[in-house]
Order: structure tokens, then C-alpha cells, then sequence
């Protein structure tokens, strides 16, 4: 309600993910001209035995927004973990993935975190003595996931861990060429078209909206001076909307922004983790230098 309210209605991403839309998620990560996923990949593949060194095997590992928890699998046969604390904000996603992950896994404690991490988040403790101090936890952050928040909010999430764990593995998306991110966030197939719409029916389902999404369109851009991929639902036409009671006015034209996906230079994003009190120890990138994994320690 609030978001719809602001004279550029916003709607935060974290609603994307109920259960449709997390599996909608799952498909873009096997886009064609979604890189994103594929890059991180074969950089954790083609520097596997030098992350798990950072990370220390044995740790805890404390993932955010975990989803399918795909990439993590590696990380996992690396690392053996003590433990593994997926946390994510659909209970759907996190339930499927914690019984795959149990049957591919048997020795793993899994440890299944359902939460919001855009506010603080209490932690499970630790399960051994051994783990006690934050520095037998590590959080792993892949996906780019970090740079769906704004600066300010990256930076407060930081903050938030280095409470938490000792180390922190981020997985950060490249400044690249526009046409590029371009291609990434307006699939030929519509399925980001698809994922950005399934809020909008989302609403229509949770909050007894009537949102016609034949009359609003998904649209992305590079907004090369903030640095960030944006994604808005345009409306058609002129129309009103319900949402729980409430009436909103959309002029043909108006958005509703959905969501920003920053992308760092390396520099850029060690500068925003230094701030936050972290430490920018290692820099691991694919052959093709798209995507960054930063291996920070807490000051
Ligand atoms: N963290 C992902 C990113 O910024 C999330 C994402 C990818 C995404 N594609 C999307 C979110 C399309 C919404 C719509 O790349």
C-alpha cells in the first residue's frame, strides 16, 4: 500500500518470491541470454578449491536468499560443511530445497532459516562449541542477490552480517555492456516479462486485487548513471486499480518499479563493503569477466 502510494509506485522485489514466482526464477537462471547464473557457476567450478581454502572447511555455512540453493552444491562438496542455514523469504522454495539437498547430502545438518533478511535476522546459534564465535560462520551471498538492495540498503545488510559470521563469500554481477544486461533482463521467451507480471498476480490472489496484467507490460533498462538494471510494470492504458479496499490511479504510461539490479566494479563494490566494516581479501571472476565472487573478511 505504501509503495503504490509514492508518486513513483514501487513495489519491493522481495515480493517476487512466492512459490510460482521462485520457480519462475529458476527458469530465467536457465536463460539463454541470462549469463548471470552460468558465469557465477563456472567461476565457483574453476576456482572451487581456492574458495573452500577462504571459506574454511568445517565452517558453518549461513546462506542468504538460497532458492534452489544450486550454486551452494558445490560449495557443500567442497567445504563440508558443519552445518548448512539457508535462509529465504519463500517457505516453498526453502522446503523443496532442503529435501533435495537432505537426500543428495545425508551427512549435512541442514538448518532451514525462514525469514526476511531485508530486516535483521536472528540466527539459529551455532551447533558446536567450536563454532561458537562468529568466526566459525560463513555467510555466502551468491546471485547478485545483493545487488537487488540500494546502496544503503546493501550497506545495512553488510552491517547485519558482520555480526554474524567472520567471512563472507558475495556473489556480485559486472558493470558490461548495456546491450548485454539488456538482452538478460528482456528475454526473447518472456519469462522475466512472466516473473515481473506474477506480482501483480500475486497481489490479485494475497490481497484480492483486480490487476488486468493484459494491461500493463514488464520493461527493463540499463540506467547507466546509477549504475543499475531497473525493472518497472507500465501500465496500457489509463485505468484504476483495487488493492484490499484501496483505489490507485495509473495514467497510460505510469510504472510501478519492481526492481534495481546494481552491478559493481570490483573497486566500486570493495569500497561499498569497506564501508560496511568488511575487508575485500579475494577477487574471483570467470574466463569471460562477467560476473565477480568477493571474498571479504570482517574488520
Ligand atoms: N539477483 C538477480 C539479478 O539481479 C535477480 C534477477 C534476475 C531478477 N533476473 C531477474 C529479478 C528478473 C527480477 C527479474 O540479476
Amino acid at each position: 500500500m505504501a509503495g503504490l502510494s509514492l508518486p513513483q509506485k514501487a513495489i519491493p522485489p522481495k515480493y517476487f518470491y512466492d512459490a510460482a514466482g521462485s520457480r519462475l526464477f529458476e527458469r530465467i537462471c536457465r536463460l539463454p541470454e541470462y549469463y548471470v547464473t552460468r558465469a557465477e557457476l563456472s567461476l565457483t567450478r574453476l576456482h572451487i578449491a581456492a574458495i573452500a581454502r577462504f571459506a574454511g572447511r568445517g565452517c558453518e555455512l549461513v546462506e542468504y536468499g538460497s532458492g534452489e540453493s544450486m550454486k551452494t552444491r558445490l560449495l557443500i562438496r567442497a567445504l563440508r560443511p558443519a552445518a548448512y542455514l539457508p535462509v529465504d523469504i519463500s517457505a516453498a522454495a526453502l522446503q523443496q530445497a532442503a529435501k533435495q539437498l537432505a537426500q543428495d547430502f545425508p551427512w549435512l545438518k541442514i538448518v532451514p532459516v525462514l525469514g526476511d533478511f531485508s530486516r535483521p535476522i536472528e540466527l539459529p546459534a551455532p551447533r558446536a562449541a567450536r563454532h561458537a564465535s562468529r568466526a566459525g560462520r560463513v555467510v555466502y551471498f551468491p546471485g547478485s542477490t545483493i545487488g537487488n538492495l540500494d546502496p544503503e540498503e546493501a550497506h545495512a545488510f553488510l552491517a547485519m552480517t558482520r555480526d554474524q559470521a567472520g567471512r563472507m563469500l558475495v556473489g556480485v554481477d559486472l558493470k558490461k555492456d548495456a546491450n548485454v544486461l539488456h538482452a538478460a533482463y528482456n528475454d526473447s521467451r518472456g519469462v522475466t516479462a512472466a516473473f515481473n507480471l506474477n506480482i501483480l498476480a500475486r497481489i490479485n490472489r494475497e490481497l484480492g486485487g483486480d490487476f488486468d496484467l493484459r494491461r500493463f507490460a514488464h520493461y527493463a533498462f540499463y540506467n547507466a548513471p546509477l549504475g543499475r538494471i531497473e525493472m518497472h510494470l507500465v501500465s496500457l492504458a489509463r485505468q484504476r486499480v483495487r488493492v484490499a479496499g484501496h483505489r490507485f490511479g495509473f495514467e497510460r504510461g505510469e510504472s510501478i518499479h519492481t526492481e534495481n539490479s546494481y552491478k559493481y566494479s570490483a573497486e566500486g563494490f570493495r569500497a561499498l563493503a569497506a564501508a560496511a566494516g568488511y575487508t575485500g581479501k579475494r577477487l574471483w571472476t570467470d574466463r569471460k569477466g562477467l560476473f565477480a565472487l568477493h571474498g571479504l573478511t570482517a574488520v
